[in-house]
């Protein structure tokens, strides 16, 4: 983030402490259906579409360090294996033999020099390609280049390993946008995997990752972990393409180190990072699913997965700068995956008795203020990426905010600094 971007950004954090209604020109927002949590058309529709084309965390290089090192990855409901090659690249697959369809491994993570199914015994390369087969002489006419492992997309971002479904989708690095270049400082490329678990909760996956879209919940569930370390009316949302959004809210004066994620880290700091990364709570919500503060010590993506409507797999993850011998920090849980750390059971305590009152007959609808905007912003993604045309019309939220509020654009810029030039008046 440049001299200009940061001073803008503190502007516009005395703005939003000074503002006393939504900023001028804001939409109403109208409200989420609830249907969006409780209905299997609309659910079926975020696998087939928001889930089959967009950019998602898969894995980390630490996890296949070495060629011909594979890991199996699931969590989106596909069946992928994730492969180290020989030429350095790090490629997925469906875990699907070209044969009859058996799987190419079955074990967690491992290393093979080369992938052989275990059903018939045909071999592949660590890109895929076919090797050889049992008894040729059988088959009449097989094309050995064609009947490779199917690719999935994958690429990485730094150490950090993603796949996408969708042959047509764009490159991760436009996929993020402006994005990819705030990242820079963050040097993905030398973290390393400290901690990944995951929790299974009792509600739609968008239940639980809403309460980390927004800082409204703050003063309300979170008094005593993120409330006296974060300034929730100085903070500043800004909305990005393809449904990203970003939160920035500075630290109080005076707030207790010992509260922050410095001490949650003990590790080394990562140099690069600038000033709003080490004064404020700046966290990104990527869509479709990931939410992460990011700070100069660790880098800790919550992920959240659907586990059918009404269920969730909240995966927790922590990178960071190398910790030598110090113990590996785990910014999330509480003894290696035993438990959710504290803000994250706050976080979460709800989510089941939401999912009940969606499911109620008594639910109306979700009503949104401009502090939950980003949530709103990722809802209207979502139904592009859908069509919105695919959607039943009770089920979709009406396209209010325009590309006016979408960065870099930002009205309010223009009403804090026309106020301010009025005042000089
Ligand atoms: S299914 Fe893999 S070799 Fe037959
Ligand atoms: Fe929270």
């Amino acid at each position: 983030m440049n001299a200009a971007e940061i001073a803008t950004l503190r502007e516009l954090m005395e703005y939003e402490a000074a503002r006393t209604e939504p900023p001028r020109g804001f939409p109403v927002l109208p409200d989420l259906p609830g249907g969006r949590y409780t209905d299997p058309r609309f659910f079926v529709l975020e696998l087939q579409h928001v889930f089959r084309k967009s950019w998602l965390l898969a894995g980390h290089v630490d996890e296949v360090p070495e060629p011909g090192c594979f890991r199996l990855w699931e969590r989106a409901g596909q069946p992928v294996v994730i492969v180290h090659g020989d030429d350095g690249a790090i490629r997925a697959f469906y875990n699907t033999c070209s044969h009859r369809g058996a799987p190419i491994v079955t074990d967690e993570a491992g290393r093979r020099p080369r992938l052989t199914c275990r059903y018939h015994g045909w071999s592949y390369a660590l890109d895929g390609r076919l090797l050889a087969i049992r008894d040729p002489q059988d088959f009449r006419g097989l094309d050995f280049s064609c009947r490779g492992l199917a690719q999935v997309r994958c690429e990485r971002f730094g150490n950090l390993i993603f796949v996408n479904f969708d042959a047509d989708a764009p490159t991760l690095v436009e996929w993020l946008g402006p994005i990819a270049q705030e990242w820079e400082e963050f040097r993905f490329d030398q973290c390393r995997l400290a901690a990944r678990h995951v929790f299974d909760l009792k509600c739609n996956w968008k239940i639980a990752m809403e309460a980390n879209t927004e800082v409204y919940h703050v003063r309300s569930i979170h008094p005593k972990t993120v409330a006296p370390i974060l300034d929730d009316r100085r903070n500043v949302n800004t909305l990005y393409r393809n449904g990203h959004g970003r939160m920035v809210a500075p630290t109080p004066p005076g707030a207790n180190e010992r509260m922050t994620m410095r001490a949650a880290a003990g590790t080394p700091q990562i140099e690069s990072v600038g000033e709003i990364a080490r004064t404020c709570t700046q966290s990104y919500g990527i869509f479709p699913n990931w939410v992460s503060p990011l700070s100069p010590y660790v880098l800790p993506p919550l992920i959240f997965w659907p586990n059918g409507i009404d269920a969730c797999r909240l995966e927790t993850w922590t990178f960071a700068p190398d910790w030598g011998d110090a113990p590996k920090p785990d910014l999330w849980t509480v003894n290696d995956g035993e438990q959710l750390a504290q803000v994250l059971i706050e976080d979460t305590e709800f989510g089941n008795w939401i999912q009940k009152s969606v499911r109620s007959y008594g639910f109306r609808g979700v009503p949104l203020s401009y502090q939950e905007a980003r949530i709103y912003h990722w809802n209207q993604w979502a139904d592009r990426m859908i069509g919105i045309d695919n959607i039943p019309p009770e089920l979709r939220v009406a396209q209010v905010i325009g590309d006016e509020w979408i960065y870099p654009n930002d009205p309010r810029i223009d009403e804090m600094r026309g106020a301010a030039a009025q005042q000089r008046r």
